[in-house]
């Protein structure tokens, strides 16, 4: 066999959207240096972990994983960590997990072939581990992305917020903005290759600052809808601090940019959001969602909710119930509040039992149930756009996703079969709190 054919890799990502993204410009980079991906790790002499480090529980997957498959050390394989938990722990995973021979933090991937050609040449304990300081955005010439149709591109990496429970500051390095240039180029290349799709990506894509002063956040934001072949954009994710009208009014004026906005309340206490030190209060965040509440284009909103943070008052806790009511959001990620290494909120006291933490996360999780229930029925009769996903063929459905970036699963026309990433037009028959039920009519 020839020794080209040899290098291997297996990718497993954890976490958000970014370390999707950053995974398949991890593998570009991987295939324009020769490897080839497989699907197993029986198959691959390299096994990189692209890790998530957000909360307690997404750190250990790493670590079970690892110790999973450590007996395939013996067989000559390679491990590396790469990713959020790389950057955080630093050289302590080799103490941690000695056959691990390369940890890497996202903000060193520019670095990975020179590190790669190094572990391939047996050395142990290579590590690209850089410092916040890095002005450089981790752009590639091949990005293997997984969805011929939809795709993401990185606008802004790395996070200057430091709220104060959040990990992705100390794990991403300082905020670095991309130019509107390179990112309409990188759209425009997409629209080439038959995508219909984008989706903007940053942890605080509000904070969009353009290095070459030529565009806003809203500005690229219509520059990409514009785009010839491009039919959805989406963004995320948002920070209400940073949030301004002109997006409000950059969605009502381009129906290309989807109607759908995420901006992660945390906490309905303006009390536990200073504690957070988010930014803004409680007032100051709805009056971002009455801007959305009276486009014109109705906007679907959706949001994080961190209970049991330090000091969590139940009085605090009854503040963003009535949030929920008052928003009616379409979707609320709810998390138990998980204490990180570095961030400021170890310090606090006051820490909420885990018991209680789990409580309020599961009345947060019905009652949003129950406004979901409500929010997705009015949905009913009305005709909409889907992208097609998938198919279901047990119950003879095909998996739609609309611009709001709700699930409408919906039966085909007679004789009229949908394209994978095509797009149909769907009259909205049932719903449910996380999914709509349909008929096609296109
Ligand atoms: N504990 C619990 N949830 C957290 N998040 C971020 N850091 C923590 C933490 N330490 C949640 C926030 C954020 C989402 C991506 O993860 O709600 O918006
Ligand atoms: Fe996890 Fe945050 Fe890193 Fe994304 S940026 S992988 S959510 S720790």
């Amino acid at each position: 066999m020839a020794a080209e054919s040899q290098k291997t890799f297996y990718l497993e990502t954890f976490g958000c959207q970014m370390n999707v993204h950053d995974s398949e410009k991890v593998i570009g980079t991987l295939i324009s240096e020769g490897y080839r991906q497989v699907q197993t790790v029986e198959e691959a002499g390299l096994i990189l972990y692209n890790t998530c480090s957000i909360r307690d529980k997404a750190e250990q997957k790493v670590f079970h994983r690892l110790a999973d498959y450590k007996k395939l050390q013996a067989q000559g394989k390679r491990f590396g960590v790469l990713g959020c938990v790389a950057q955080q722990e630093g050289e302590k995973i080799f103490e941690r997990a000695p056959f691990v021979s390369l940890v890497c933090g996202s903000a060193s991937y520019r670095n990975l072939p020179q590190m790669l050609v190094q572990v391939e040449a047996g050395k142990q304990r290579v590590t690209g581990i850089d410092d916040r300081e890095t002005d450089e955005c981790f752009e590639t010439e091949f990005t293997a992305r997984s969805n011929p149709h939809r795709g993401y591109i990185t606008i802004i990496e790395g996070c200057d917020k430091f709220c104060a429970y959040c990990v992705v500051p100390f794990t991403r390095g300082k905020e670095r903005s991309r130019t509107s240039e390179s990112v309409l180029g990188e759209a425009r290349q997409m629209a080439a290759l038959g995508y219909t799709e984008i989706q903007l990506l940053g942890q605080n894509v509000n904070s969009y600052h353009d290095p070459a002063e030529k565009k806003t956040f809203a500005e690229l934001l219509s520059a990409v809808s514009e785009i010839a072949g491009i039919r959805r954009v989406r963004f995320t994710t948002s920070h209400p601090r940073d949030f301004g009208r002109d997006i409000v009014e950059v969605i009502d004026s381009h129906p290309t940019l989807c109607d759908h906005v995420h901006l992660p309340v945390q906490s309905g206490s303006t009390r536990v959001l200073d504690a957070m030190q988010r930014l803004y209060t409680r007032d100051q965040y709805l009056e971002r969602i009455a801007w959305m509440k009276a486009a014109k284009r109705e906007i679907s909103i959706t949001s994080d909710i961190i209970v049991g943070f330090p000091g969590e008052t139940e009085a605090d806790f009854e503040q963003t119930l009535s949030l929920l009511d008052e928003v009616e959001y379409d979707g609320v990620f709810g998390f138990k509040y998980s204490p990180r290494p570095n961030t400021p909120s170890l310090k606090l006291d006051d820490a909420v039992p885990e018991a209680e933490k789990a409580r309020r996360l599961s009345v947060v999780q019905e009652k949003q149930r129950e406004i979901q229930r409500r929010r997705y029925q009015r949905h009913v009769g009305q005709r909409l756009e889907v992208m097609v996903e998938g198919k279901n063929d047990a119950r003879g459905q095909w998996i739609g996703r609309t611009s709001q970036n709700k699930v409408l699963n919906f039966v085909q026309r007679d004789g009229v079969s949908p394209v994978m990433g095509g797009y149909v037009s769907v009259v909205t028959t049932g719903s449910f709190p996380n999914s709509l039920l349909g008929e096609m009519v296109i």
